[in-house]
């Protein structure tokens, strides 16, 4: 495979071409990489390859005349292959694209220097704009060099032993096993033994596979837990999972999370205050909800007392009754459900159970005015707005009481009392009408993931 980086700094990559793997494999042809410099192609005094940026601001921006002739240069040289741009603002870099470029024959990389390259570049050549991670680095030497390296191992010849590519970390869209070798114990500084797990010294390579497995399976849960999502599972890994989630030292945020489905104060469609009556969907669907996600708990609220009596009915029903008996699930879902006569004292329930009181966070479908990062809260008369992430991190310390409108919403002087505002489903679509149960259920969802 050959490489040509397009760098204003060629020197950059003496030291990382030169040794480890990725040295022997330029040695022994595995890759060959050519370095190009947009500075040679420039034909003023100065050797100019930057200026200043239209419409002002700091820094200067890479030419394209200079980058043009580089890659011209390149073209003429045996072609440019996939040409890639890197920049923060490019498509993440991770293994699956690592494998995917280890398929091309040539590539060409550009880096970046200044605040970058003139935005044109990408109208005049294809290219593809790939980025390292989120954060800024100085220039895009160090990012040519992890793209270089991820890409060149997964050449033919370039590793030792091939398979070792296929164990390592999101190879199989887990994080890897953790390794250890000689002394086989090792002491800390209390004198206490450190010793290698024993089934690796059992010789038993079924076993030591199992339990790697198990391990790789236990490092994505707690370290990166959304890989799962996208991992090939068997059905012993998912049983791996489910036992692993039930004996979790860490207690589950779901725990911390209680829904308050409120049928009073909530406007009707004119707009003024009512109490609303029950629906018996919302109650067994955001009863189901709340047992599926683990959740502390689920309050109904009405002041309204037959219509409190009709859910007691219904719940007993269901939780003792004939429906208990034909549908031991759904009494297992609904046992969690409490009915109340307000809102404040579902939030006193909430407390009793919790042993602390929860914040309050009210649910619209309306965007409330939110306050910049850093900057000053307008004085106004509505609560800070808060993202769905946001109420995730916040179940790490508290319990949270999420108030959840019937009709067509929150009465606003419930919403102004709240301690925050969480923004809206499908905030930037022209319709997010969506049935209080449908909320509950995406909102859930989004705050606590399958692996809460
Ligand atoms: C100081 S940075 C420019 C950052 C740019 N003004 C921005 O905010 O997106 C200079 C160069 O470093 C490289 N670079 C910086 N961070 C990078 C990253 N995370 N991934 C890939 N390249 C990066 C790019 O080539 C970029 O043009």
């Amino acid at each position: 495979m050959h490489f040509s980086i397009c760098t204003l700094f060629p020197e950059f990559f003496d030291s990382p071409l030169a040794v480890g793997l990725l040295g022997r494999a330029v040695e022994e042809g595995v890759l060959s990489v050519e370095r190009v410099n947009p500075r040679d192609f420039t034909e003023d005094n100065h050797r100019t390859v930057d200026d200043r940026p239209y419409g002002g601001g700091p820094g200067m921006v890479m030419l394209l005349d200079p980058m043009l002739k580089a890659l011209g240069h390149v073209e003429q040289r045996g072609g440019r292959g996939r040409t890639i741009l890197l920049t923060p603002r490019g498509r993440p870099l991770d293994q699956n694209l690592a494998r995917e470029l280890a398929g091309e024959e040539r590539l060409t990389v550009i880096c970046g220097r200044y605040e970058g390259m003139d935005a044109r570049l990408g109208d005049l050549v294809e290219i593809e704009e790939i980025s390292v991670g989120d954060f800024v680095l100085s220039g895009g030497e160090s990012a040519a060099c992890c793209l270089l390296e991820s890409v060149g191992r997964l050449l033919p010849g370039f590793m030792g032993h091939e398979e070792s590519g296929d164990e390592e970390s999101f190879a199989l869209g887990l994080l890897e096993y953790p390794h250890y070798t000689r002394p086989e114990v090792v002491h800390d500084e209390k004198g206490r033994e450190l010793r290698v797990p024993e089934v690796l010294l059992s010789g038993d390579h079924k076993r030591i596979a199992a339990y790697r497995r198990e391990l790789a399976l236990a490092t994505t849960w707690e370290r990166r837990p959304e890989l799962l999502a996208t991992a090939p599972l068997t059905q012993q890994d998912v049983e791996s999972l489910q036992e692993r989630r039930a004996h979790s030292p860490k207690p589950a945020r779901g725990r911390n999370l209680y829904l308050v489905l409120a049928h009073h104060p909530v406007l009707n469609k004119e707009g003024e205050e009512v109490a609303v009556s029950l629906t018996n969907l919302d109650i067994h669907d955001i009863g189901r909800v709340s047992r599926c996600y683990g959740l502390g708990g689920f309050f109904i609220t009405t002041p309204l007392e037959d219509q409190r009596r009709l859910a007691a009915t219904l719940l007993e029903h269901w939780t003792g009754g004939a429906g208990s008996v034909a549908n031991p699930d759904r009494a297992e879902a609904l046992s969690g459900v409490g009915v109340v006569a307000s809102i404040p004292e579902a939030l006193d329930a909430i407390r009793d159970r919790a042993g602390r009181d929860p914040l309050v966070y009210a649910t619209s479908a309306r965007i409330a005015l939110e306050r910049r990062r850093g900057g000053k809260r307008k004085k106004t008369a509505m609560p800070e707005s808060v993202t769905i992430p946001q109420v995730g991190e916040a179940l790490d310390d508290r319990p949270v009481a999420l108030l959840m409108g019937t009709g067509s919403g929150l009465a606003p002087g419930v919403v102004r009392a709240v301690d925050a505002v969480v923004r809206p489903l499908r905030p930037f679509a022209d319709y997010n009408h969506l049935s209080v149960r449908s909320a509950t259920s995406i909102l859930v969802d989004r705050i606590l993931g399958d692996t809460e």
